[in-house]
């Protein structure tokens, strides 16, 4: 069956005083199929931490980083030939993070949380979901804030610089049990993602009465592959991303907006 598109819905209103007032109507068939939602898996992307500023992982970087191409920089090779312009790279995108805050997209769905079961799997790296007070039940691509040896898997948590200036080259620390060099515990490209996350991650859209897939291309498996799971499971799918994506095809509804417009607008809707 084809998905439903459904516009976004927003009506810009002036008021008193010049500020503008965004007002966002929620699909009636969004409305029904979230009110009756006692578990809702949420599936995060990169869009998901856009609004807060951090840059999709397709778009152009700043700086410095312009000329580099984050599909090269993440994966082991480039690190294992140049540790010193990878973990640069990283400690630059530490550096911004600290520069950011959730966005009420984020709060919203720690609202939600406070009456359903709202379990967040998240592609992102940030940490923007745990700020915002939502407990993350899977980090499917690891976290910028946790760290381990790149030769023997050493968890590493002793604190590390954090440049307030881009710079290129940075050595990272040394293991101190093998002299290895330290790295983020990030999934890299050709890297497979840690089971135990995707096992909670594959339960959790199975088990769930709604799915909502926020802010993800789907270009990327296995994590894309969870919509389908769900949805090969009997589970109702909703897409909130602006533009098309390749799942927009295999998810129940598509709502074509922002998730910082959207969430807070569902969220405040279900009461
Ligand atoms: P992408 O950068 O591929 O896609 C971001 C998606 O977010 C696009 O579909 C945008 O249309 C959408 N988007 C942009 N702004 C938005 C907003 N304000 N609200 C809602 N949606 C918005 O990012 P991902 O799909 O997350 O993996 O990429 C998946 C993985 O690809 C990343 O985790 C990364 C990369 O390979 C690793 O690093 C392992």
């Amino acid at each position: 069956m084809e998905p439903l598109i459904l516009p976004a819905g927003i009506a810009l209103h002036g008021s008193t005083g010049g500020i503008t007032v965004l007002m966002v109507e929620v699909p009636a068939e969004l409305l029904e199929l979230t009110r009756g939602a006692a578990r809702i898996s949420v599936l995060t992307g990169a869009g998901m931490s856009a609004e807060s500023g951090v840059p999709t992982f397709r778009d152009a970087q700043d700086g410095l980083w312009a000329q580099y191409d984050p599909m090269t920089l993440a994966t082991p090779e480039a690190f294992a030939d140049q540790p010193d312009l990878v973990w640069a790279w990283y400690a630059w995108r530490r550096h911004l993070m600290t520069t950011i805050e959730p966005h009420a997209g984020h709060r919203a769905l720690t609202r939600w949380g406070e009456h359903a079961a709202v379990e967040v799997i998240t592609q992102n790296v940030d940490d923007l979901h745990e700020r915002a007070g939502h407990h993350v039940l899977a980090h499917l691509h690891g976290s910028l804030f946790s760290l381990r040896c790149f030769d023997c898997d050493l968890p590493y948590d002793m604190p590390v610089e954090v440049p307030t200036q881009q710079v290129e080259r940075l050595e990272p620390p040394l293991c101190p049990a093998c002299l290895g060099h330290i790295r983020p515990d990030i999934v890299w490209f050709g890297e497979p993602l840690p089971v135990p996350a995707f096992e909670r991650a594959e339960q959790s859209v199975t088990e769930a009465d709604l799915v909502l897939v926020i802010g993800t291309s789907g270009a990327v498996f296995p994590a894309a592959g969870l919509p389908l799971l769900a949805r090969a499971n009997g589970v109702p799918t909703v897409e909130i991303n602006p533009v098309p994506t390749e799942l927009s095809h295999e998810t129940t509804l598509n709502w074509r907006i922002t998730a910082g417009a959207g969430l807070p607008a569902l969220v405040s809707a279900l009461g």
